[in-house]
């Protein structure tokens, strides 16, 4: 039995509550927000959870294994630094830090102070996700040539952070984790309409050293909800549709083939359009294997599948993306 905590009870901390609180594996003793408004919300429907206001005395609490922080990015770092001073396991919402520097500093804590910390980069627990993986991975698309996908929508209009930071880290986490590399220079390009200097949509590209790529483009000011992410490889390519209820994933049997040495261009390609795969998708709501998978980790005493140093691979990108924005789109180096 892991005895847990969350710190940020607000919009998606509220989602960890019900699926700790569900997970017979664990106890949810403490809930812990800043406002005391969310608290009393929250205190009316689980009497017997305690509540606070003050971080510190969740990690003075001995009887506390591990904590869940889904405050908004900018505490992220202090707060996983007195978790972990304070021997705590840690699960710490996406963006793991703000700043590259403090996410290297993360790893070195963790690892130095042999505790779990894991960073919810949800879509690597969504069994789509894992299916592509299995394709990529088991060569039935070939080569993977490019990747590109879109997260749009009308709201949820951020202030302290731009679409980028919000919806990217997504998108980022399961590119780097379908190609298995980082990038060696990412160029973005985005405009703010709503506030100053909160870009509200970005168009970004990732170029890798072997010639791999990967568009991105994020707004939550578009009349569309769109997750889509299209994956082209040298044999087939295939596309994940997560707002489709069901079919979310299709692998179409097309692509281009190239016949010996070129002659006479046209008469060398052969275009191919074969069958269409819907594979059978499974249920299951990617937080709660997200949260059961931490917990096994906590248990078990291994390497979470995002762990710190997949945060900080996906901090230096959105770090990156963020110069580039800044300075109008220019390619910046990894
Ligand atoms: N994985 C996902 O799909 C997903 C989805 C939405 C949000 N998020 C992430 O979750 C985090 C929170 O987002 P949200 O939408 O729930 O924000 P929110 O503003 O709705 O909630 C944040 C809560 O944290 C509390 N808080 C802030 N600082 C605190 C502190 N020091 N101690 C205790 N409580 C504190 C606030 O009072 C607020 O209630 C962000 O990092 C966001 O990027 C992840």
């Amino acid at each position: 039995m892991v005895t847990v905590a969350v710190i940020g009870a607000g919009g998606w901390g509220k989602n960890h509550i019900r699926n700790f609180r569900d997970i017979l594996s664990c106890h949810l003793k403490t809930i812990c927000d800043l406002d005391e408004r969310v608290l009393a919300a929250h205190k009316a429907s689980h009497d017997d959870i305690e509540t606070t206001t003050d971080s510190a005395s969740v990690f003075r609490d001995d009887e506390i294994d591990a904590v869940i922080i889904a405050t908004d990015a900018p505490s992220h770092y202090k707060l996983v630094c007195d978790a972990l001073d304070a021997g705590k396991h840690v699960l710490v919402e996406k963006p793991m830090t703000l700043v590259p520097a403090e996410a290297e500093d993360l790893v070195k804590r963790a690892e130095a102070a042999e505790r779990v910390l894991m960073v919810g980069h949800l879509l690597e627990y969504h069994p789509c996700v894992l299916q592509l993986k299995d394709l990529v991975d088991g060569d039935q698309l070939g080569a993977l040539r490019y990747i590109y996908c879109q997260r749009v929508n009308l709201g949820v209009v951020r202030k302290d952070e731009n679409a980028w930071w919000s919806l990217a880290p997504h998108d980022v986490s399961v590119i780097l984790f379908l190609f298995q590399a980082e990038p060696v220079t990412v160029t973005a390009q985005g405009q703010a309409y709503l506030q100053q200097g909160v870009d509200d949509v970005v168009f970004a590209q990732l170029k890798f050293a072997d010639g791999r790529m990967a568009h991105i483009h994020v707004s939550w000011l578009d009349p569309h909800k769109s997750r889509k992410m299209t994956l082209v490889g040298a044999d087939k390519m295939a596309t994940f549709d997560d707002m489709e209820p069901s079919e979310k994933i299709r692998v179409y049997d097309k692509g281009v083939d190239v016949a010996g040495s070129i002659v006479a261009w046209d008469l060398s390609l052969s275009l191919r359009t074969g069958d269409i795969l819907i594979p059978k998708t499974h249920g299951g709501e990617p937080l709660r294997d997200e949260c059961l998978h931490f917990l096994e980790c906590v248990q078990k005493g291994t390497t979470p599948r995002s762990d710190a140093r997949d945060g900080l691979r996906v901090v230096r990108v959105l770090e990156a993306g963020q110069r580039s924005l800044q300075d109008g789109g220019v390619p910046v180096d990894l």
